[in-house]
């Protein structure tokens, strides 16, 4: 077979073009812990299709899921080494930044998914987002997942006197730490990825986590009792390398704002759903037993934690304290 000159020069051209797009696509890794079925892991993927739409192919997201790439232990310096570009880690875990991330982390801070938006949308995610510029850190939006149950192995959890002497898996988290230490419980700050280990070797008599990460991560086959308690607050913040941001032009910063925009508000429109789902879905799969907290119970719970405010005000800071008691009202 002959190929003429003329076509072997245009596939030689076509093969050019097709290089240098690819040289010139901007590749961003997105490194994440949870599963893919979650808020989070179907935010990061929804965000991946869109800035790959609205560029026409020139800005290309890969979303790591499951922590394949770094723990949550080791992902802010990841981010920091620009050795991944965007994360979105629970809020919880920004202790190391600032203590100020602990807001989120009070014990029943938000009656509501309303109130978490509010909080999220106004003075106190603002502020947040803003501090984060002076820890080279880009904050570029709010992603939410819901509310945190309690789940255990050693008996029906009703009243903070059940929790006493449990020894729970929880994030890294000063302010976390202070309220199982307040129920007289034994925190033991571990990273996601071990969690599952740990509950299964009984290390840990229990954990608390929403419903979607529940049932994500199959700790309902390993635990006795779930109470829904809704007693805190996980969320997450996405995260970009601060300079790598800069160096971008404004073509491409518009693309992905533009992309997380539309994704936040997808998100913080279907978080809520997601986890009642999930919740129904434990319930087909499993025969793990199911506590509702009544008024009352959940009364006793908030007294016994509330003075958790003022004791960590001071690090956390008055003002943000004031503006969350609002959103409690
Ligand atoms: C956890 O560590 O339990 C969660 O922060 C995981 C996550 O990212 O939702």
């Amino acid at each position: 077979i002959t190929v003429s000159p003329k076509l072997l020069h245009s596939h030689k051209l076509v093969h050019d073009y097709e290089q240098q797009g690819l040289k010139n696509q901007i590749v961003l890794k997105f490194s994440h812990v949870v599963a893919e079925n979650t808020p989070k892991g179907l935010a990061a993927k929804k965000f991946a299709e869109l800035v790959y739409k609205k560029s026409n192919g020139k800005i290309r997201v890969e979303v790591f899921p499951n922590g394949m790439l770094y723990s949550d232990i080791e992902e802010i310096n990841a981010l920091k080494e620009n050795k991944v570009q965007i994360i979105a880690p629970s809020t919880s875990k920004l202790g190391s930044v600032s203590e100020k991330w602990g807001i989120f982390d009070l014990p029943f801070a938000f009656p509501s998914y309303q109130a978490v938006q509010e909080g999220l949308n106004g003075k106190i995610g603002q502020e947040l987002l803003q501090s984060l510029e002076k820890d080279d850190l880009k904050g570029l939006a709010y992603w939410i997942n819901g509310f945190k149950q309690i789940t255990s192995n050693k008996g029906p959890i009703r009243t903070p006197a059940d929790i006493k002497g449990q020894t729970f898996r929880i994030m890294q988290s000063k302010v976390l730490a202070a309220q199982f230490n307040q129920l007289d419980a034994h925190p033991i700050q571990q990273s996601f990825d071990i969690t599952f280990q740990s509950l299964d070797s009984k290390k840990v008599d229990g954990e608390e986590n929403t419903l979607s990460n529940i049932y994500s991560k199959k700790f309902y086959n390993l635990q006795k009792y779930l109470t829904i308690s809704n007693h805190g607050y996980l969320g997450y913040v996405v995260l970009m390398n601060k300079s790598f941001w800069n160096k971008q032009t404004d073509y491409t910063k518009r693309i992905l704002s533009e992309a997380i925009e539309e994704v936040t508000n997808w998100n913080q429109q279907e978080a809520h759903q997601m986890n009642e789902k999930q919740l129904e879905l434990i319930k087909k799969n499993s025969s793990i037993n199911i506590h509702v907290l009544t008024d009352a119970e959940k009364k006793e719970w908030v007294k016994k934690l509330d003075p958790l405010y003022d004791k960590l005000a001071p690090t956390i800071g008055y003002n943000l304290i004031d503006e969350i008691k609002k959103l409690r009202k």
